[in-house]
């Protein structure tokens, strides 16, 4: 298992507003390991980019303790550092928005130089290394455009350049996709995942989107009303997510709650015959639909007509989903259950005839 990069601590975070104390993180604690891209999802106001800020130096806590890279930054809501320290700290994390932030008047060469200010890098090592940064994200041809000249996507590539100016370690992404098609998030996700395996570089990505969570993360941390309701491996979330929250996440990137509601109107769902029942198989790994169609047939007497299929790779996992109708007797239906069962697949009866 790779080392922790990222350690907090029971963090909270609370803001005296004029009569009342607003608690926009409460007692968060989680690990995030090297070359892992995490993902926090929470709808708005969950406290998402407040978290982040604690962990990129811009935020004191009120409380908790911070570790990164070994060396503590906050502790009993007490600052470690000099000020002087913990701005070149704040250098080494890197931060891309939904927004780019780019300064209009600067070329995209510029705006990357930028980031170079404090680096004590020499004109030429500077323009050099401008150059490589831009080749980095595809974006070399355009070095000398402005960004009202650049698509959604090229500035957000732009701003990815100018984050990574410093050789961070770590990457922040608030929402960064958030203001592109979905073909153009495809292409700032997939460049993520290349800096990530690429350079070791650990990213946590703030996004409301769980299917983003489900393009390129490896872990996932849920947030709602400052707190850490459930966290652990894409995997486990997605297999086994607990919290109704999460749940509800889920469903909504799976597309599985509006083909529930459309199964739930069918004529031979809504009079399901005796002998006969609607469930729900979830499964991964090994187990495949069609090895799980056949067996049924096969070892149980059992027939299943599928309704709803869905297979998605997770975490380099196939992770899949069926709603079917399994008809057969008593017997062999419960033998059925317990079979499936026994081979990891879950199974949820949604509706028996
Ligand atoms: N500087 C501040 N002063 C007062 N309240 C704040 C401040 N920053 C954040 N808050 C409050 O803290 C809570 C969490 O805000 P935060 O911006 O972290 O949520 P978020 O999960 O990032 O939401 P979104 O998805 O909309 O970006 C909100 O109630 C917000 O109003
Ligand atoms: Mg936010």
């Amino acid at each position: 298992m790779s080392e922790t990069i990222i350690k907090l601590e029971n963090i909270g975070v609370r803001f005296n507003q004029k009569n009342k104390v607003i608690t926009a993180v409460d007692q968060v604690s989680l690990n995030i390991r090297k070359g892992d891209i995490y993902g926090i999802v929470g709808y708005s106001g969950a406290g998402k980019s407040t978290l982040v800020r604690v962990v990129n130096l811009l935020q004191t806590p009120t409380e908790g303790r911070l570790v990164v890279d070994d060396e503590v930054f906050f502790d009993q809501g007490n600052v470690q550092l000099s000020a002087q320290a913990l701005r070149e700290k704040r250098r080494e994390i890197g931060m891309i928005f939904q927004h780019f932030n780019l300064m209009s008047q600067k070329t995209a060469a510029e705006n990357v130089a930028f980031a170079l200010k404090h680096s004590g890098l020499s004109k030429e090592a500077k323009e050099q290394k401008v150059k490589e940064l831009l080749e980095l994200v595809g974006l070399a041809e355009r070095a000398e455009n402005y960004p009202s000249q650049l698509s959604g996507g090229q500035k957000q590539r732009v701003a990815i350049a100018r984050a990574l100016a410093n050789d961070p370690k770590i990457l922040i992404s608030d929402e960064s996709t958030s203001a592109l098609d979905p073909k153009t998030t495809k292409q700032i996700l997939k460049l993520l995942q290349e800096l990530n395996e690429r350079l070791g570089l650990t990213i946590i990505m703030i996004t409301h989107e769980m299917q983003i969570v489900k393009d390129i993360a490896n872990r996932v941390a849920v947030m709602q009303d400052g707190r850490l309701i459930e966290e652990g491996s894409v995997l486990d979330i997605f297999s086994n997510p607990k919290n109704e929250l999460t749940q509800d996440f889920m469903e909504t990137a799976t597309g599985i709650e509006e083909a529930l509601r459309k199964i739930h109107q069918q004529e031979s769902v809504r009079h399901l015959p005796a002998g006969q029942e609607l469930v729900h198989l979830k499964f991964s790994g090994n187990a495949t639909g069609q090895a799980i169609i056949h067996d049924l047939s096969k070892h149980y007497e059992v027939t299943a007509n599928i309704l709803f299929g869905n297979i998605e790779i997770l975490d380099h996992t196939p992770v899949g989903e069926l709603i079917v109708i399994l008809s057969g007797t008593p017997e062999s239906l419960s033998k059925a259950h317990a079979g499936l069962k026994e081979s990891g697949v879950g199974i949820k009866i949604l509706k028996e005839g």
